[in-house]
């Protein structure tokens, strides 16, 4: 390299004299304000942090692409999904939930499974969790839930408590909350979790037919758990176990993959399945419907920059493209504006523009100016719309499946108040050696919760959905159980 171009310089791209030495009034100081280069290295570095994630906060990321390997075109008309064998990078990022930045990945949590897809029309993102379900169906109870998970604010301690009240009061949890204890909730890898949207989409086709979908990632290394001992020690002795795995993985060329299926339920049968389909809280049975390939997604490339590609990026599931659409699921609805309201928050209006989050197929809009707008800001092109000097207009066949809504305007409860069937199926589904560390891990947890009328509770959500589920936890927790199973 020339001495030119490997010349130390500050910001503003003057070669820097000395980076060891401030300057100083002799070897004693005190040191002058004139130091410019000074003032600004420190003043840069105390500015390195941006707000980390409000939740899954720790996270590792990678690069890879995703492959079409059947043909779904019957179903949506989404361009990166027309042509067996069509190709599209992408970028990955997992995370776990409640914990801050520095914390431990052998956590207990599910795990995010953040996926973006750089298509032709925009990136498109899947925003999922490494479970089917979630604990809550309304974002009206998303804030008050996540602050149960993190630190409590007088102790500034992780509290078991607060855990344990929300789950009992809110038994639309108990699905997931059987999930989380069960082996899923400490995977071995990051490699070895399946990924879910979670939520229902809507899939479009180009004669504008509706279905409504549900996404699978299934991992190619296969799913596999950790004993809970170990994780605690893992969490102790190298709190970046998942983070590095994933590196070494893909630096030593052993490249995870993962089948994507989805499952197409007819857009008529939502007003009549034994679920209400847009209760993230529910799975539907693979019986009803099985799930169909539809392509292959291959990390093979690390970020070369830990912030720049996996701090900023920024997932929302509002990035949808032609083909892809929201569903009516009240979670999913809230989380349309949390996301990149949160990213111009932690990022700032302009985020699009950064490498990482910037569509392959570039922008053309009428948005302007903002803090650190950094891609010439559309130049001296028109500014405003409509206009007769020819801007850009927009294209009919990216209009959203005109859809009907029913019902009074009100703040109304799901239809369902069964929370128990589907949890209990899933504890009944487990294997009984996973029953044991399910109980084993429910009770460690619930241990420490003070108030037995909580315990009490929560041991009723269980009962309700396996009366073994319920009996073991209680005699676990040395408890009588209830003889009113009323909750
Ligand atoms: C991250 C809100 C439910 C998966 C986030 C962030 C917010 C948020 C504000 C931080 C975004 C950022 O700063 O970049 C919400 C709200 C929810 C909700 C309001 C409910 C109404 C869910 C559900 C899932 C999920 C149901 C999974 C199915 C994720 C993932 C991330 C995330 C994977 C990390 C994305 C990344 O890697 O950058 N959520 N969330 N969230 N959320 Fe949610």
């Amino acid at each position: 390299m020339s001495k030119e171009n490997n010349r130390l310089t500050t910001s503003s791209g003057a070669p820097v004299g000395d980076n060891q030495h401030s300057i100083t009034a002799g070897s004693r100081g005190p040191t002058l304000i004139q130091d410019v280069h000074l003032l600004e290295k420190l003043a840069h570095f105390n500015r390195e942090r941006i707000p980390e994630r409000v939740v899954h906060a720790k996270g590792a990321g990678a690069h890879g692409y995703f492959e079409v390997t059947n043909d779904v075109t019957k179903y949506t008309k989404a361009d990166f999904l027309n042509e067996v064998g069509k190709k599209t990078p992408m970028f990955i990022r997992f995370s776990t939930v409640a914990g801050e930045l520095g914390s431990a990945d052998t956590v207990r949590d599910p795990r995010g499974f953040a996926v973006k897809f750089y298509t032709q029309e925009g990136n498109y993102d899947l925003v999922g969790n490494n479970t089917p379900i979630f604990f809550i169906r309304d974002a009206i109870k998303f804030p008050d839930f996540i602050h149960t998970q993190k630190r409590h604010p007088k102790t500034h301690l992780k509290d078991p408590n607060m855990v344990w009240d929300f789950w009992s009061l809110s038994p639309e949890s108990l699905h997931q909350v059987t999930y989380l204890h069960g082996d899923r909730g400490l995977p071995a890898t990051l490699r070895h979790m399946n990924g879910y949207g979670s939520h229902t989409f809507k899939w479009v086709n180009d004669k504008g037919e509706a279905f409504w979908v549900k996404y699978h990632f299934i991992s190619e290394q296969g799913v596999k758990g950790i004993d809970e001992s170990v994780a605690d020690k893992l969490a102790g002795e190298n709190p970046d176990y998942h983070t590095e795995d994933l590196y070494n993985a893909i630096e030593e060329g052993n490249y995870p993959a993962w089948r994507l299926y989805v499952q197409i339920m007819p857009y008529e049968d939502a007003k009549t399945y034994k679920w209400d389909p847009f209760d993230v809280t529910k799975v539907w049975s693979k019986e009803d419907y099985p799930r169909i390939e539809v392509g292959r997604m291959v990390l093979n490339r690390n970020p070369e920059n830990y912030f720049a590609e996996v701090e900023q990026a920024a997932f929302s599931p509002g990035h949808f493209v032609p083909g892809i659409e929201a569903s009516p699921d009240k979670m999913l609805q809230g989380r349309l504006f949390a996301y990149s309201d949160a990213h111009r928050y932690r990022v700032g209006a302009n985020h699009e523009q950064l490498p990482i989050n910037r569509p392959i197929n570039g922008t053309n809009n009428y948005q302007r100016d903002g803090f650190m707008r950094a891609d010439g800001n559309g130049g001296g092109s028109v500014n405003y719309e409509p206009n007769s000097v020819d801007g850009p207009k927009e294209d009919e066949e990216a209009k959203i499946n005109p859809f009907e809504v029913t019902g009074q305007a009100d703040s109304v409860d799901y239809d369902s108040d069964d929370h128990y069937t589907q949890a209990g199926d899933l504890y009944r589904l487990m294997s009984e050696e996973e029953k044991d560390r399910l109980i084993q891990a429910v009770v460690n947890h619930m241990k420490p919760v003070e108030k037995d009328e909580i315990k009490l509770r929560q041991i009723k959500h269980f009962y309700k959905a396996d009366p073994e589920y319920g009996r073991r936890v209680a005699e676990g927790l040395g408890l009588e159980v209830p003889e009113e199973q009323e909750v």
